[in-house]
């Protein structure tokens, strides 16, 4: 084999084997999670494009199922793409997904459970009146898809979002129905966006103005701003807004902090796309979905013989500010930390390093809390890049030396550092306040020459002057670097293919090439054992 089988990623939610890409359909239901997903059954590149289906107690282990949908009516013959689950009053489950038909047109399809007492709901009907939803009325038949989870609207109408454009302009053509199988077009979307191309798998939900529970995707009114997010398929990154959702008229619009295009917010700065989130009533909490691809070459892809993870399910909510979600890992993956380190109160001198040792970190779970002290020694900040973080850290990668930062983590790293991917902050002067810009620099990750290794950032909204602290949790599974800046205000995923920190060969560091010293407060390592990770099919 051209890629190591140890790369495989072991707690991420991957499929038994072959072509994985967008969560489909998440839904908690009588004590299982659901989990569907767009999967290949017949290789390892997209294609013949099924909803896969594994279900869980816990969001950890997961056992697969056959596929739940699959191309089998003129209405989805030709694949059965992205969509979305809602759970009807009654605990009533229904998903609707694009399905391609005869003519390659996007239609919206309906499907329910054929049996409501199978805890699996492993078999689902669809209807013969199927398509539920036809591209009509000047839609664009081939720009159509990934209808969201419908919400009880205020007018007593379900109401949802079917992802679309028209020319270049970005739309989120938005549907009513009264039983949900008649569904009318409203004359208006519920958000639109010139210039910027095809919005795929578009997500609007609720989210509570206080505290960190979720609230159902229905809940409308004074406690609750609105999200909308985007899947750009021209950039291939997701865009998301913070809003007010004007029911009376279906109209969202973007609160003045949030941005539309590429300057805006994203769940994630790095490989992450395609995303989901679902209420899960269980626990009260918003769990956010998404998917990790490889950054291979197809080669490889075909050669290993699968390709896709999904990301760590996340718990999101509004921060305190209003202005951004914060995201963390479900608390649930804490019970797969293993063996555990503990370090305190280290000095890490300008141009230092400081090993992570006792602890194996190709499969870990690692929290750090810096102390940056004094700010004087901060770079002047160049605005020329104050819209593009990811240009500035392709530009400032690890290797430069600077103020305060870069510092932060080494991960996948080899015994000499010579191998390595970096993670870390970099702390700048801006005219009236302090920038902090958070980095995945991979561009050391691999000897491999196929591999793509893309450097990554965000900016980091805290008040560096103030806190003068700030954490990083990174979790390292092998292939998958996921890292949560400042408690989970901005996150970045890549792939990584190291050639040499691979398995027991994988080190773990904290460097700091500042001009200044910087301590870690506290920094605590876990090995993650393996979930249980939807080994075979249970037919
Ligand atoms: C996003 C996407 C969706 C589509 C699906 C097909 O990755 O292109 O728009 O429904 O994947 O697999």
């Amino acid at each position: 084999a051209v890629v190591n089988d140890e790369l495989k990623p072991r707690y991420h939610f991957r499929s038994p084997r072959n072509w994985l890409n967008d969560p489909n359909g998440p839904m908690y239901f009588k004590g299982i999670y659901h989990f569907f997903y767009q999967y290949n059954p017949y290789g390892s590149v997209w294609g013949n494009i099924v909803w896969a289906h594994s279900v869980s107690t816990n969001l950890i282990n997961w056992k697969a199922l056959a596929p739940a949908i699959y191309p089998s009516e003129p209405f989805d013959i030709y694949g059965c793409w992205s969509g979305s689950a809602t759970v009807l009053p009654g605990d009533k489950p229904v998903i609707l997904y694009t399905g391609v038909d005869p003519e390659q047109r996007q239609v919206q399809n309906i499907a329910f459970p054929t049996n409501l007492s199978d805890p699996y709901l492993r078999e689902w009907t669809k209807p013969d009146y199927n398509p539920v939803i036809p591209p009509e009325d000047g839609v664009n038949a081939s720009a159509f898809r990934d209808p969201t989870t419908a919400w009880y609207a205020p007018n007593k109408h379900w109401t949802l979002v079917v992802g679309s454009k028209r020319d270049r302009r970005g739309m989120a053509i938005l549907y009513r129905s009264k039983d949900f199988v008649h569904w009318i077009k409203a004359k208006h979307p519920l958000h639109s966006s010139k210039d910027i191309g095809m919005w795929e798998c578009p997500d609007f939900f609720p989210v509570a103005l206080k505290g960190r529970q979720g609230v159902d995707t229905s809940v409308y009114g004074d406690g609750v701003k609105h999200v909308f997010k985007v899947s750009l398929d021209a950039t291939r990154y997701e865009y998301y807004t913070v809003g007010t959702y004007y029911h009376l008229m279906d109209k969202y619009v973007p609160d003045a902090t949030s941005s539309d295009d590429h300057t805006g917010l994203r769940y994630d700065y790095g490989n992450f796309y395609a995303s989901k989130t679902f209420y899960d009533p269980a626990k009260r909490r918003r769990i956010l979905w998404g998917w990790a691809n490889e950054s291979d070459s197809a080669y490889t892809d075909k050669d290993k013989g699968w390709a896709g993870v999904q990301a760590i399910p996340r718990s999101i909510w509004l921060d305190d500010s209003g202005r951004q979600l914060v995201q963390w890992p479900i608390e649930e993956f804490k019970t797969l930390r293993g063996k555990h380190i503990f370090v305190k109160n280290k000095n890490i001198p300008s141009g230092g390093f400081l090993e992570v040792k006792d602890v194996q970190t190709a499969q870990a779970d690692v929290e750090v809390t810096f102390d940056v002290g004094s700010l004087e020694k901060a770079e002047e900040f160049d605005p020329y890049y104050v819209d593009d973080a990811q240009a500035f850290c392709a530009k400032k990668t690890a290797e430069t030396r600077g103020g305060v930062g870069p510092f932060g983590l080494l991960v996948l790293a080899s015994a000499n550092r010579e191998e390595r991917t970096a993670v870390f902050f970099r702390v700048f002067k801006a005219q009236s306040k302090y920038m902090v810009l958070m980095c995945h620099d991979p561009t050391r990750s691999s000897k491999r020459e196929s591999t793509y290794k893309p450097t990554f950032a965000g900016f980091v909204d805290i008040d560096i002057a103030k806190t003068r602290k700030i954490s990083l949790r990174s979790l390292i599974d092998h292939s998958v670097v996921e890292s949560f800046g400042a408690g989970g205000k901005t996150c970045i995923t890549s792939r990584i293919y190291p050639s040499v920190a691979i398995g027991e060969n994988a080190h773990l560091f904290v460097f700091n090439n500042g001009a200044q010293d910087v301590k870690v407060s506290e920094l605590n390592a876990w090995e993650i054992t393996e979930p249980e990770m939807n080994d075979e099919i249970i037919y």
